[in-house]
């Protein structure tokens, strides 16, 4: 029984494929990527399969019984990139297709959304038995910013007193390993989110407790956030969505509090206290 990883090189990626060898033969995962090379560290059978290159992931699916279709990271190419791997997994007999998704993709803000749709449709009309992950957002989207948050003396945002039911991607990885190596998720939608939700503010607050700094939340309109965020040298498309997004946050559009996740993972998800303290340890130079 094989089981194809696409993204395996990426952050969800790397922690679901050492998961996985916890749980399943080594010589059962197959990472699928767009550079062997840099997968040589995983220990595992790795092929070549870039979404954007059809003929890679025809030869890359072959004997491939289940793909986990981790989403691309180029926003605006993806529908049509993960429309190449469902058509090749539909000619390999691929039986069964996991995919993570976003959060309510069906009713969200979130400009990210409309590939996602695209993909879960996709995944539908292809016929292929298959599970959408909605994901929600990772709590390391916040605790990124710490570095340049000490370094500026506040945590900026548009997201209000939006609340974010966060999880880290260690929490969204057990998820996907869990619905791999179990049945009974055939045809389901799990909206995936953290069991604690926060706001920014309440993010500031936590990050100042832990520093015994005073790190205020400075909320500021989507444009002078997108501005803001283009100076630190985001290119400004991006920085645009960025801020977005946070609008979409200050809406509610990434809280959830059914607590599906925790329910998979059967653990109670990272708490933001947690991750704070974890992100500190990695970047102790910005405390
Ligand atoms: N929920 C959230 O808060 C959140 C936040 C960020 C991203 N996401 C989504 O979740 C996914 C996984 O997150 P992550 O943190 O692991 O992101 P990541 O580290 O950027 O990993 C993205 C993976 O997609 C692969 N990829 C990109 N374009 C590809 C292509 N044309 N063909 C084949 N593979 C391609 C990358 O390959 P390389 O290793 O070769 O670069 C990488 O392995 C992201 O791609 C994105 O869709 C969700």
């Amino acid at each position: 029984m094989k089981i194809g990883i696409t993204g395996a090189t990426g952050h969800l990626g790397r922690l679901i494929v050492a998961k996985m060898k916890e749980k399943a033969a080594t010589g059962d995962l197959v990472a699928l990527v767009r550079s062997p090379q840099k997968a040589a560290d995983l220990g595992i059978e790795a092929r070549e399969a870039d979404y954007d290159k059809p003929e890679t992931l025809q030869r890359a699916l072959d004997g491939i019984d289940t793909l986990l279709l981790i989403s691309g990271s180029e926003v605006g190419k993806r529908a049509k990139q993960h429309q190449h791997i469902i058509d090749a997994a539909k000619q390999n007999g691929v039986q069964r297709i996991v995919y993570t998704s976003l959060l309510h993709a069906d009713n969200t803000s979130v400009s990210l959304a409309t590939e996602h749709r695209a993909t879960e449709q996709a995944l539908k009309a292809s016929g292929i038995p298959h599970t959408n992950l909605r994901n929600g957002w990772y709590t390391e989207n916040y605790t990124g910013s710490i570095p340049g948050a000490l370094a500026g003396g506040a945590f900026i945002g548009s997201a209000g007193e939006g609340r974010i039911s966060g999880a880290t991607r260690e929490d969204y990885a057990e998820a996907a390993v869990a619905v791999l190596t179990s049945e009974g998720h055939d045809g389901k939608v799990y909206e995936l989110a953290g069991d604690e939700a926060f706001t920014l503010s309440e993010f500031a607050a936590e990050l100042s407790r832990q520093t015994g700094r005073e790190i205020p939340y400075k909320n500021l309109p989507e444009v002078e956030y997108a501005a803001a965020l283009a100076s630190f040298g985001i290119p400004e498309e991006m920085a645009k969505a960025i801020a977005g997004w946070d609008v979409s946050v200050s809406k509610g559009d990434l809280f959830d509090d059914s607590r599906q996740l925790s329910k998979l993972i059967g653990r109670p998800t990272t708490p933001l206290s947690v991750a704070v303290e974890d992100a500190l340890k990695q970047a102790p130079k910005a405390g």
